[in-house]
């Protein structure tokens, strides 16, 4: 039985380093955890040319979480993830996490780095990924535009077990917030597609009251500063057949890095309402124009 288990194992492991495999990230606390199958990869298949209720929250709002099971965010501390591209090489699977979840492979080889291929085929491919927050505590209730990116990682995925910087957010409503794991790749032999694994979250030792501010899309700006959105950004949602607030073409994915101006770590500008960095002097004269007019 058990020769036969590793038998299997090495069979699947073998399947993951040929194929292009994709990732997720695995909680109880997740949507879509296929509990039937503890070798499932349905929560790591990307999303593309999807209409939106195939893609939205990974197709799998009716596969809920375990009963009673929170991801809980530390306010100003720090979160643990498992990213894999197969549950049986996470703590909810039989292989378990690879030894050194924390470090990133090295040699870079991408074929066979221990647990899969992850659109990166040099190590300075790895484009960041992102964790969104909605403060809905039924994820019924939540739409795309509601998602605040509050975490960044710019070398992600890189790391079967990441580590995810937590500003102090506000207190969930009931005890519960709706949050997503996000990841776009660069379009790296021609694949343009977006990752979402979404999951129950909960924020714990919170001590500010102040509320998130309402999130835009973020704009590329690495050759313009001016053009940079400041404040709470949504997350990017590209090459869908529907609800896309990116639009970049084929091979230019938009990408949680620097040039969309989602900065490493703690997203501490989320308290502001999102707006182009260019206008702020905009804004000051239209609320004193506001007011003249209405002392008049
Ligand atoms: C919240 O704070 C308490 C007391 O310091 C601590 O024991 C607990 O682990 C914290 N919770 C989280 C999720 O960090």
């Amino acid at each position: 039985m058990v020769a036969r288990s590793a038998v299997f194992l090495s069979a699947l492991l073998a399947q993951c380093w040929t194929l292009q495999a994709h990732l997720a990230v695995w909680t109880p606390a997740m949507y879509g955890q296929d509990r039937a199958n503890p070798n499932s990869n349905k929560a790591v298949q990307p999303l593309q040319d999807y209409t939106f209720k195939e893609w939205w929250w990974h197709g799998s709002m009716d596969d809920k979480p375990d009963k009673n099971a929170v991801f809980h965010l530390p306010a100003g501390g720090k979160a643990d993830l498992e990213i894999a591209d197969n549950k049986a090489f996470t703590s909810m699977g039989a292989h378990g996490l690879f030894p050194n979840p924390r470090t990133a492979p090295v040699p870079w080889t991408n074929t066979d780095n221990g647990w899969g291929n992850m659109h990166a085929v040099h190590r300075q491919d790895v484009a960041g990924c992102a964790l969104g927050i909605a403060y809905k505590d039924k994820p019924e209730d939540v739409k795309p535009e509601d998602f605040v990116i509050f975490s960044v990682v710019h070398d992600c995925p890189a790391r079967q077990l990441q580590s995810f910087d937590i500003p102090d957010l506000p207190k969930c409503p009931n005890g519960k917030c709706q949050c997503s794991w996000f990841w776009i790749h660069k379009s790296i032999g021609g694949t343009d597609q977006m990752y979402m694994t979404p999951f129950v979250c909960d924020v714990k030792n919170s001590t500010t009251t102040k509320k998130l501010g309402k999130p835009i899309p973020p704009v590329k700006c690495d050759t313009n500063k001016a053009k940079c959105i400041v404040g709470a950004k949504q997350p990017m949602y590209w090459k869908n057949k529907e609800g896309n607030n990116m639009f970049e073409p084929g091979h230019y994915a938009p990408t949680y890095s620097n040039a969309y101006n989602y900065k490493e770590g703690a997203q501490n500008d989320i308290f502001q309402n999102g707006h182009a960095a260019g206008s702020k002097k905009t804004t000051k004269k239209a609320t004193t124009t506001a007011t003249k007019t209405k002392s008049k």
